[in-house]
């Protein structure tokens, strides 16, 4: 007997190099663990179908689950010793053989491979979602933590990187834990939607058994089996989801890396990057490098490369199962071990994270970064924005000529400029004020940072 899984039909045998070119067992031998779980669970409904007796269903099991082990044990070494196994499905039936004899020869009725890799791969993105969300609460909680920290300390904005206005430390750091909320909840979302179950779809046409398909769902905590064959077999939306998913996140861990290497300039000098989390020079002593953060900007481009090979690979393939969908799966392994690798880091470099508050403050007090403040001052006193804008407008051009800040104009000064200007406007223009003058949800007034704070950290318990 051939241990092809298919040579009846043949009376060539396969061109060797055509042959161990079109294997997918040396990646997809990673799959052992959800194929196995996945056996099991069709023997249980093939068992109720009466083509299995319980005393063969218990063999089975057991056989599979020494499967599984040998896979524990050995990793991927599994792919040299079997030579032979043409994929992930060959070679569990291989060595099932081994393992029980003949009996494994029944475990295939009433399936195919096309529904079994469209059920190791949900398994699989399943999975690695639960792990992206645990890495992106520890994340989460570790900016949360630094945004405590960092108390009411200050720094500047920036629009087109050009010093805007004053903001809380925290406030810029929460920013962040708003985009990955988002990013949770967009993976809780693909979760939900891909959470069915393809076992019973058969090759295109659905099962040739009158099997319930619920049994084998609910053994694989499924929520429901999925309603069309057709489509289950064919569909990689899960695992185009999991990478736009993630991709979406690679960007916001990104914009971080790129914001963190560019404070940890001696430009900026906004921190002091970890030691522990840099890297020197082989060429020039002095230098301490963001290797991290700039390791993490690059990884980002994989994570969108992952999206868009799979994008690309799906668009053109007409109903059902195609053999092209076999390279969809090395971007899903590439991209969920990308993100577990950066999310193994991240938080505690996040945690390690120590600002230099007091270069911070200096830079959100330089530049003229209350005039917004002093421009909604003279609004106060009745004078339409516009107006406003155009004397705060000469007050600046004043401090330029001058080489002075707003408050350190003279009250005759300003008064030349608009006779509206008091003694209250340089209480009105100072850092505190500056920032307390945004009071609004979603503001950097101190108030509202401190609510969204808590709010923030409510949220890190709710899930
Ligand atoms: N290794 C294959 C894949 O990953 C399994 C499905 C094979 N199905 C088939 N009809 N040749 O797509």
């Amino acid at each position: 007997q051939s241990t092809k899984m298919w040579s009846g039909r043949f009376r060539e045998p396969l061109d060797p190099t055509f042959e161990s070119w079109q294997r997918s067992f040396p990646f997809d031998w990673r799959l052992v663990p959800y194929e196995v779980e996945a056996s099991i669970a069709h023997a249980r409904a093939i068992e109720a179908a009466g083509i299995l007796t319980s005393e063969e269903l218990l063999q089975m099991e057991e056989g599979l689950r020494a499967v599984a082990k040998q896979h524990a044990e050995q990793g991927e070494a599994i792919v040299t010793f079997n030579p032979q196994a043409e994929d992930v499905h060959h070679y569990v039936e291989l060595e099932l053989t081994k393992q029980i004899g003949d009996l494994a020869l029944k475990l295939h009725t009433g399936r195919s491979r096309n529904e079994q890799i469209a059920t190791d791969m949900r398994l699989f993105v399943r999975e690695a979602i639960d792990n992206t969300l645990a890495g992106l609460t520890a994340w989460r909680k570790s900016l949360i933590e630094l945004a405590e920290s960092a108390g009411e300390a200050t720094m500047p904005s920036y629009t087109h990187l050009q010093r805007a206005e004053p903001v809380l430390v925290a406030h810029w750091l929460l920013a962040y834990v708003s985009m990955i909320e988002r990013d949770a909840s967009r993976l809780t979302d693909a979760r939900k939607r891909m959470n069915l179950c393809p076992l019973g779809s058969g090759a295109v046409a659905g099962a040739t058994l009158s099997l319930d398909r619920t049994i084998a769902a609910r053994a694989l905590n499924f929520d429901a089996p999925t309603p069309n064959s057709m489509d289950a077999t064919s569909d990689r939306d899960f695992a185009l989801e999991f990478t736009q998913a993630i991709a979406t996140l690679g960007i916001h861990i990104s914009r971080f890396a790129e914001e963190l290497t560019l404070y940890s300039t001696a430009e900026f000098g906004f921190l002091d990057l970890p030691e522990r989390f840099s890297t020197g020079s082989s060429a020039m002593p002095q230098k301490k490098n963001p290797d991290l953060t700039e390791l993490i900007r690059g990884k980002s481009g994989r994570l969108l490369g992952a999206a868009t090979t799979l994008a690309t690979l799906i668009k053109g393939l007409p109903l059902a199962y195609n053999k092209d969908l076999q390279e969809g799966q090395e971007p899903v392994f590439d991209a969920a071990d990308t993100i577990t690798g950066i999310l193994s880091v991240l938080p505690a470099f996040t945690a390690s994270l120590k600002f230099r508050f007091d270069t911070m403050k200096t830079a959100a007090h330089n530049g003229y970064l209350n005039a917004m403040a002093a421009a909604t001052y003279l609004t106060d006193k009745g004078i339409p924005f516009r107006k406003a804008h155009e004397h705060i407008g000469n007050a600046v051009r004043l401090g330029l000529e001058t080489q002075r800040e707003l408050q350190q104009l003279t009250l005759e000064e300003l008064r030349t400029i608009c006779p509206e200007f008091a003694e209250d406007f340089f209480p009105a223009i100072t850092l505190e004020a500056t920032l307390d003058c945004h009071d609004v949800i979603g503001g950097t007034a101190r108030p509202r940072v401190k609510s969204a704070l808590a709010e923030a950290k409510a949220r890190l318990t709710e899930h």
